[in-house]
């Protein structure tokens, strides 16, 4: 294992990092040194009363986003929809959702974003459109119809579909369409038809809409499955699989054989004509395939968001259960991607968005440590190589809800896994324990900001279930609250904002086989700093001292105990979950 140093160059712009001993040019950029807060805009404030959020609710909340030390506001879809997938079905790209306001509304929202010197990024979905977007609905008249190529529409096969595909959201990823007599490819849900990239004419609708948007000063895109957007030509049958008539056709769409033609044309036709940040959203991506994506000089996005480290507690031979995932699992896979971006290319580091469950409730202790392992998993991570996206609600350390009847469930993907695995013979008293730890629900209860009804979310009927323990876990109570999750994340971004050694330093694993601590040193300069954190429920002595030399001159910054024995001789005693961030020199 080659251990990288890495040297500041030129203080304004130019970092010099070693990767196996090659000399390499690592440039500062704004994205790099920011913080993301992620926003579910359905669920994060709504000032009209209809139980769904809205931009003016956002307005309403900039000031406690950037009092946490966030720098850029991710939005998820405000695009016009008729909301068969909360937004990722958009049905005009021009548009916004009327539930969410106006254009006006948004340009306020991002007037009011930049007056605090934030940055505000679009989900930008591309991958499908809604089935009521103007191009299906002429698309589906006719096989002559000038937008028929817009989609990707084939003949059947022996009496069904063109091949043997399943959707990400259950079934077939193919829907028959009868006057036409001819089957629409759906990755996702059969109202999200997969827009045909191989037509000239769908990137070039597409780079204006991006052009539009950038025009109107946002600064970049998180892309939704961006890298499934190059299909294989001829769409091969996926060999079969027991108890699955139709499997998820990763091979043939993943990474496909133009999607960096596509990403190219699209960097030069758009990207390259601003200053923005962009982030792809990637299933089925590994790290050496991130760094042709994301490569300082030759890449077309900044950052990927990779699903490898989300894949651990997934039982994939039991559709929807979780297993029991270890931390040396974790740090592997998270060692392995900041080893392998190094030099090359630039980390995201997340736990948390609005397709996962909740990561205190799956990584760490959401009941007796609930406020110090969410502190613990947020150091571990946001103290990496990488930008940190937070999403709404984890600065708070928001939980798994509580569901108790599928009737609660609002979300597409657990409604349609459920059905699948009925029909597949599944008992439902297996079935609810695994969509209850699963659902992407978990993470869209509305946001709790108070202990007033409805946690403060909304003055009407909220669209989804708010949590019940919104009396206790609340942004009021933890702005006021110093040793709240809240008050812990606003320190643990000041103190990656005030040491760049935190941002760009050199990451080296500690203790990389334990199973109790996850720690490591960045190092910069001559900089270092040490991270660790425990994992366990009970207290623990850690010996690092063949690893890190924790002198005299040693600088606690961070911890999440108000006041912990400090270490002796590198003996370092941990209460449960505790975190610590020692600069060393
Ligand atoms: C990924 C998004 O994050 C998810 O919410 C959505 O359902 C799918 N892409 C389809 O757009």
């Amino acid at each position: 294992m080659d251990w990288f140093c890495l040297r500041l160059k030129d203080e304004l712009s130019v970092l010099l990092q070693h990767r196996n001993g090659e000399e390499c040019i690592v440039k500062r950029a704004w994205w790099k040194e920011s913080v993301v807060y992620q926003i579910y805009p359905r669920s994060f404030c709504d000032t009209t009363g209809d139980g769904i959020g809205d931009l003016p609710g956002i307005v309403s909340k900039l000031d406690y986003i950037k009092e946490l030390g966030a720098d850029v506001i991710w939005l998820c879809p405000i695009y016009q929809s008729p909301n068969d997938d909360n937004g990722y079905d958009i049905s005009d790209y021009f548009r916004i959702m009327e539930e969410f306001g106006t254009l006006v509304d948004f340009e306020h929202l991002l007037e009011e974003v930049h007056k605090r010197d934030m940055k505000l990024i679009m989900d930008l979905v591309v991958n499908h459109t809604s089935d009521e977007h103007a191009w299906f609905v002429e698309s589906k008249k006719s096989r002559g119809s000038a937008y028929r190529d817009y989609y990707i529409w084939r003949s059947g096969k022996n009496g069904g579909p063109p091949n043997n595909w399943g959707s990400f959201f259950s079934g077939s990823a193919w829907e028959y369409h009868a006057e036409t007599d001819q089957y629409y490819l759906h990755l996702f849900t059969k109202k999200q038809p997969d827009l045909n990239w191989e037509n000239p004419q769908v990137r070039s609708d597409i780079f204006t809409m991006m052009r539009w948007w950038l025009d109107k000063g946002i600064d970049g895109f998180r892309m939704d499955v961006i890298n499934l957007l190059s299909k294989h030509p001829d769409l091969p049958d996926m060999p079969a699989e027991d108890n699955n008539p139709h499997p998820l056709p990763i091979p043939y769409t993943a990474n496909g054989p133009k999607i960096h033609s596509y990403l190219g044309e699209m960097k030069t036709e758009v990207l390259d004509l601003f200053p923005i940040m962009t982030v792809g959203e990637m299933p089925a991506v590994t790290p050496e395939e991130a760094v042709q994506y994301v490569h300082e000089e030759s890449g077309t996005l900044n950052m990927v968001f990779h699903f490898e480290h989300m894949s651990l507690d997934m039982d994939f031979s039991r559709p929807g259960e979780v297993k029991k995932w270890k931390l040396t699992d974790l740090k592997a896979v998270l060692d392995k991607w900041q080893h392998s971006l190094h030099g090359r290319g630039w980390n995201s580091l997340y736990f948390n968005n609005h397709d996962q469950p909740r990561s205190v409730s799956r990584f760490g202790q959401a009941k007796q440590y609930r406020v110090e392992s969410a502190t613990a998993l947020a150091t571990i991570l946001f103290l990496q190589q990488g930008t940190p996206f937070v999403y709404q609600g984890e600065e708070l350390g928001m939980t798994n809800c509580a569901f108790e009847r599928m009737e609660e469930y609002r979300d597409v993907a657990t409604l349609n896994m459920y059905q699948q695995l009925l029909a597949l013979g599944y008992a439902e008293e297996d079935i609810f324990p695994a969509i209850q730890r699963r659902s992407r629900d978990n993470a869209r209860t509305p946001m709790q900001w108070d202990d007033s009804p409805n946690a403060g979310f909304t003055t009407g009927k909220p669209w989804i279930k708010v949590n019940p323990n919104y009396k206790e876990i609340n942004a009021k109570q933890a702005v006021e609250d110093p040793d709240s999750v809240y008050n812990y994340y606003k320190k643990l971004f000041s103190i990656r904002r005030h040491n760049r050694v935190l941002v760009y330093g050199d990451y080296q694993p500690v203790l990389p086989d334990s199973e109790d601590v996850y720690a490591y040193l960045r190092t910069m300069d001559g900089e270092q700093v040490f991270i660790i954190g425990s994992f366990r429920k009970r207290p623990l002595e850690v010996d690092v001292s063949t690893e890190v030399k924790l002198g005299a001159d040693r600088e606690l910054l961070l911890s999440n105990y108000p006041s912990s024995p400090d270490q002796d001789n590198g003996i370092i005693h941990l209460e449960p979950y505790e975190t610590r961030v020692y600069r060393i020199s």
